[in-house]
């Protein structure tokens, strides 16, 4: 028994911010952000929320797959930006869509999220726990950006991506060919809580010092540095360099494939010199590495799933295809799952 990926969605805000509009923000410039990251502009919300886009990606990707709300079992998102912190982001999904038989929670692992919600929702369906996963990862990185650090705000956007997963079983008699196209990778991925000081946010309920008195006052007045996004850009690019071929080689290895039965890699879109550092390192095409991050910037969990989608409806993607999500990020986290494409 496996699963395989039967439908895709995503949902990303109308407005947008340029280079030249985060230049009037802070120090910088259209040509360093480019030459620096790939990123041209970033989609930010607005009326949306982290709940709203990830119901509305989930909503396309049942559509997509021709599946009825009622059918899915589990529901995954993956968010380090939820409007909500009760109830969960996926609780919030499945009212939206009316999937009254699904167990719902949410995922917490930063730009590697996507990734290990692919795995849980496999887990959850080779193990028998269920049949019909909807995972989701959805962002609203605009909340947690200091938009007077120019070292971060020019890399973060808002979106939302999901996938449809479920289960595929050999018909009976299949021949060994139809067996092994069924068959389920098994996933790679690493966490080391020691470096997590490369890239932190705390929360806005965790202040330092609070007294009565100013635990009456306006919490918001409170905020400081720490309570947005803060990174050490050098250490997560060397950190995403190193690791991040390391971790699809070891993949690779564990289910007996070479890089060259991988049609694409979709890596999380951080960072296009990042891309090009591991298309080098592995030593394959950088054309097998598509990107988007020019357009959207480093939407953390959204970037995969979204990036997926965007494949999925321009018919890139063929039946019969092995793709490659790898994701890296806060934690530190990272980690390499082979998708077979089966649609
Ligand atoms: N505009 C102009 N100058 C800038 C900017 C900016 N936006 N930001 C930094 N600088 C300056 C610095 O102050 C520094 O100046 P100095 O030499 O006078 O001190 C100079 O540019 C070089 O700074 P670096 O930090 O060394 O620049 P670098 O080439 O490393 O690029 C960047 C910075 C783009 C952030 C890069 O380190 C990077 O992409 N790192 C990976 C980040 C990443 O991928 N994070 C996300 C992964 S996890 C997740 O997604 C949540």
């Amino acid at each position: 028994m496996t699963a395989t990926i039967c439908g895709t969605g995503s949902h990303i805000p109308s407005y947008t911010m340029d280079n030249h509009d985060i230049a009037k923000l802070v120090d910088t410039s259209d040509e360093w952000v480019r030459e620096r990251t790939g990123i041209v502009r970033r989609h930010i919300i607005q009326k949306e929320t982290t709940v709203s886009m990830a119901a509305e990606a989930g909503r396309k990707a049942l559509k997509d797959a021709g599946i009825s709300p009622e059918e899915v079992d589990l529901i995954l998102v993956s968010t380090i930006s939820s409007n909500l912190i009760l109830p969960c982001a996926a609780c919030e999904v499945q009212k939206e869509l009316g999937a009254v038989n699904a167990t719902c929670f949410d995922l917490s692992a930063a730009c590697t999220g996507f990734v290990l919600a692919y795995n849980t929702a496999m887990a959850y369906i080779t193990g028998g726990l269920c049949r019909t996963a909807l995972i989701i990862g959805s962002e609203s990185l605009s909340n947690l950006t200091n938009w007077k650090d120019r070292g971060t705000c020019i890399l973060f956007g808002d979106g939302a991506g999901a996938a449809v997963l479920q289960a595929k079983t050999s018909p009976r008699g299949a021949s060994q060919e139809e067996g092994e196209k069924l068959e389920a990778y098994l996933p790679v991925t690493h966490s080391d809580g020691s470096r997590g000081a490369a890239l932190t946010c705390k929360s806005r309920h965790d202040f330092n010092g609070l007294t009565d008195e100013n635990r009456q006052s306006n919490a918001e007045t409170l905020l400081d540095a720490s309570h947005y996004m803060q990174m050490d850009g050098q250490a997560v690019f060397k950190f995403a360099v190193k690791s991040v071929p390391e971790v699809i080689g070891e993949a690779l290895r564990l289910n007996k494939l070479r890089a060259s039965d991988i049609s694409y890699y979709i890596l999380h879109q951080a960072n296009q010199r990042i891309v090009e550092a591991v298309a080098k390192r592995l030593g394959e095409p950088i054309e097998k590495f598509p990107m988007n991050l020019s357009e959207y910037g480093n939407t953390s969990s959204a970037s995969i799933p979204i990036l997926l989608d965007e494949m999925n409806r321009e018919g890139r993607l063929k039946a019969g295809q092995k793709i490659v999500l790898a994701g890296f990020g806060a934690g530190l986290t990272w980690g390499a799952a082979i998708v077979p494409w089966c649609r």
